[in-house]
């Protein structure tokens, strides 16, 4: 079968994660999740305490990233999550990360990418392209709701503030800033269940390969 290159765009916390997965597991295709490449960058640089604004050290740190070993719980924490969206405005930073990514999509299976931008810059040749939204209020709540299962408690007014921060930062900045590809498939999960988001993005791909 030829391969099958599936990229997956959208804003935090609007479900691409899930259904990136769940999409690799059904496709039987290889799955990097970007984000935890600019959080290995991040979480690389809090650890040794250097400062997130130094790119020296950044560009040091993103040469250092081996996808074979991303750790999804330690890289998983919010203030990893913050401290990655401000590393990521560095081009060569980005320039790093994303070879390592194109290299990943190039297996011969094809492969599954989910991020910020991955139909615009990372794989603009992908046979699929998703952009996955969901209203800032519909994200917030599920990322409460994520929040309550593991702590018990949450502030819906303190997260909806931060995705909102995270959009302006991501959406905004000059290098690869997030938006659909030209050619995406727009999913708006606002009022779908993880099911029937899935559904719906296998429909869109069977209609293509
Ligand atoms: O998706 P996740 O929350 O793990 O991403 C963390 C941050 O990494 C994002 O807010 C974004 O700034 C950055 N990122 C990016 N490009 C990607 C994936 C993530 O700039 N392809």
């Amino acid at each position: 079968a030829a391969s099958l290159v599936i990229a997956i765009d959208g804003p935090a916390a609007s479900g691409k994660g899930t259904l990136a997965r769940r999409l690799a597991d059904y496709y039987h295709l290889p799955h990097l999740d970007t984000g935890l490449t600019y959080r290995a960058v991040a979480h690389m640089l809090l650890t040794k305490g250097w400062p997130l604004g130094d790119a020296p050290h950044a560009v040091e740190a993103a040469r250092l990233v081996d996808l074979g070993s991303l750790d999804r719980d330690v890289l998983s924490v919010h203030a990893v999550g913050e401290a990655a969206s401000k590393i990521a405005v560095i081009p060569e930073v980005r320039r790093i990360l994303v070879d390592k990514q194109r290299a990943f999509a190039a297996q011969v299976s094809g492969a599954v990418l989910d991020g910020r931008d991955i139909g615009t810059v990372v794989c603009p040749d992908a046979t699929v392209k998703l952009y996955v939204t969901a209203s800032a209020e519909v994200r917030a709540r599920r990322r409460l709701a994520e929040i309550e299962a593991r702590d018990g408690t949450g502030d819906f007014a303190t997260i909806l503030a931060d995705i909102a921060r995270r959009d302006e930062r991501d959406m905004g900045r000059a290098d690869s800033p997030l938006r659909p590809a030209a050619d995406a498939h727009l999913l708006d999960t606002s009022e779908m269940d993880i099911e029937t988001a899935f559904i719906a993005a296998r429909t869109i791909i069977d209609g293509i390969v």
